[in-house]
């Protein structure tokens, strides 16, 4: 559907062109004075100096020719040189009609579907997740979402970090505790067993303890770092433990997302990476676009526009190990030669920005990504605990993404008991689904590259800026739609009233700006967006609520149109992006791990 704001720029336009002015002018703006309308025109004032004339008589020329438009009930043109414009109510009643009927409620999908990976979550195999991954899944997740509503092809890919060091360190903590396994006799020639020799807890400590005895002893760190490079280079029984560790952490991590509602098409990683490096390198040292520093194999990416040094992006160390970007250049090797993206997004902590502002040029220099393809990071900021420093555990530790999400869902639990009497199982739930949106709308409702504090209290909040918030507004809307059916009324082809009083036209001008502010979230790539706007939809209609006897409404056709009105804010609050588009087919195709 047109947006609303091109309907009034139209309108604008032909009425200053009609007056005699060019029509660049007819900027239109939401009103910075609500009180006294709710759009507003500044061109009057931007084009007197061009026309010698004072604004106010440019204003009042347009203003006539608005006469007998049907998008405004008032247009005025007040001084300096304002045009203030209010919209007529049944435009907008008919336009919030024509909203409800449309599947998408008016959403401008695009013509032009591109081809999306994003790069996010990010977790390190067989290292607890911690809060810093919830920051990545959450926001990869709503933007996946908010691409695929507005129409591209988008596959989600988890890029796990499943090849580094923390491997190296399990296998030798594994070898000092049970050096009889065969993974360890270099002689052994038969099958190694189908059974993981560690469960998944017993893995959660093994990598702490190793990595903390690694620190302390040289010659343990030295064994680590060979069994790493034994690993890499294809050492067959720590390979069977690799996998081993790999089958027994990804079932853990598919349950920690599954918790968070969060879904990745591939389940790709590092190690997949692995096979692409050879030919790269070898092809950027034919090419001459790598070179030896150092002992090092370097990509210079330093730009002359640049106003501090880039360091150049290293693809190999001196003793021949491929290095973080490394694996992500020949990420990027595999991902254009499976998907052909249009656009690589990467939702990844902002502290590696450096990093990927190396790889980005690197790959756009080399040709390993097409000059057309945009590279795009998207980094978020640190989330905090009340004191200001990164989030810990009460004890002062790393806080493991599970407590996290228990400690909430125990404060929305008793939130929800209290002073009520609820059965104990619907309470859970309701906890669980609560406490959720607490924490996704804590976060998704700042922007993402600023820190944040994770506030438990105000997080669970039902009043304010909040995802319970949202969802009792939810419930509220529901209830009183439940009451409307209850007394055997029908709920379909209701329409919205075309005289409205002044909290009704506040929500359904709220409600009209839906289309443009999800076009504007995707552009920005800004979550942030979404929920400022459903906040305020959210307070307009609990506004409307507080004024209106909706239910207890004498007039039966204005009781319909209040109705209608709900039917459509819960619409918009409920909207989501459907499942998978291209995501079903790509899983069973791509993704190893079933
Ligand atoms: N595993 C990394 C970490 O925990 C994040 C990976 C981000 N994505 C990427 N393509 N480098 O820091």
């Amino acid at each position: 559907m047109k947006r609303i704001s091109d309907f009034i720029a139209e309108e604008l336009a032909a009425a200053f062109e009609a007056a005699g002015y060019d029509r660049n002018y007819a900027k239109v703006t939401l009103s910075n004075r609500p009180d006294l309308c709710e759009y507003q025109c500044n061109g009057a004032m931007a084009g007197a100096k061009a026309y010698h004339k004072a604004p106010i008589m440019i204003a009042q020329d347009v203003v006539a020719k608005l006469e007998g438009s049907g998008c405004f009930c008032d247009v005025q043109a007040v001084n300096p040189g304002f045009i203030n414009l209010k919209l007529d109510e049944r435009f907008v009643a008919d336009y919030l009609d024509e909203m409800e009927t449309d599947e998408d409620l008016g959403l401008n999908k695009t013509d032009n579907p591109k081809m999306i990976v994003i790069d996010y979550g990010g977790p390190n195999v067989a290292k607890p997740l911690h809060v810093g991954h919830l920051r990545s899944a959450i926001i990869g997740e709503s933007v996946k979402r908010i691409a695929r509503k507005m129409g591209h092809n988008v596959l989600g890919d988890i890029h796990l970090g499943d090849w580094g060091y923390q491997m190296g360190l399990i296998i030798t903590e594994l070898k000092e505790r049970k050096p009889e396994l065969p993974y360890f006799d270099e002689n052994f020639k038969g099958e190694y067993p189908a059974e993981a020799p560690f469960t998944i807890s017993e893995l959660e400590e093994i990598y702490p303890t190793a990595s903390g005895k690694a620190k302390e002893d040289e010659e343990y760190r030295e064994r680590a770092l060979h069994a790493t490079y034994l690993l890499q280079n294809g050492h067959k029984g720590y390979t069977a433990i690799w996998n081993h560790i790999m089958h027994v952490s990804v079932n853990d991590l598919k349950k920690n997302y599954a918790n968070l509602n969060v879904d990745f098409d591939l389940w790709k990683g590092e190690s997949d990476a692995q096979a692409y490096i050879p030919d790269m390198i070898e092809r950027l040292k034919k090419e001459g676009f790598a070179h030896v520093d150092d002992g090092a194999l370097v990509i210079d990416v330093q730009e002359e526009s640049d106003t501090k040094e880039i360091p150049p992006c290293m693809v190999q160390k001196s003793d021949g190990a491929s290095l973080y970007g490394t694996t992500d250049l020949a990420t990027l090797v595999q991902r254009v030669e499976d998907y052909h993206p249009d656009k690589v997004i990467y939702v990844v902590d902002k502290r590696q920005e450096l990093h990927f502002v190396q790889v980005f040029r690197a790959a756009k220099k080399t040709g390993i990504v097409p000059s057309e393809t945009e590279l795009k990071f998207l980094g978020f900021g640190t989330m905090n605990g009340k004191d200001g420093k990164p989030f810990k555990t009460r004890e002062g530790g790393v806080m493991r993404l599970e407590n996290l999400i228990a400690e909430i869902q125990e404060e929305m639990y008793k939130k929800i008991t209290d002073n009520r009497t609820v059965e104990e199982e619907e309470a859970k739930n309701t906890a669980k689904t609560v406490g959720m949106a607490a924490i996704k709308y804590g976060d998704l409702s700042n922007q993402a590259s600023k820190d944040y504090v994770f506030d438990v209290d105000r997080f669970t909040s039902f009043e304010g800026n909040t995802g319970p918030y949202i969802l009792y507004t939810i419930v509220r809307i529901k209830s009183i739609l439940n009451k409307y059916q209850e007394e055997g009324k029908a709920v379909t082809g209701l329409k919205v009233n075309q005289q409205s009083g002044e909290s009704e036209k506040a929500l359904m001008l709220a409600l009209v700006k839906y289309n443009e502010m999800m076009e504007n979230a995707y552009e920005e790539l800004a979550p942030h967006k979404i929920c400022a706007y459903i906040y305020d939809l959210a307070n307009a209609f609990n506004h409307f609520y507080h004024e209106t006897k909706i239910l207890a409404e004498e007039n039966e056709a204005k009781k319909q149109g209040y109705i209608a009105l709900l039917i459509l804010t819960k619409k918009v609050l409920e909207s989501r992006s459907e499942e998978r588009r291209v995501g079903k087919e790509c899983r069973s195709r791509w993704s190893p791990y079933h």
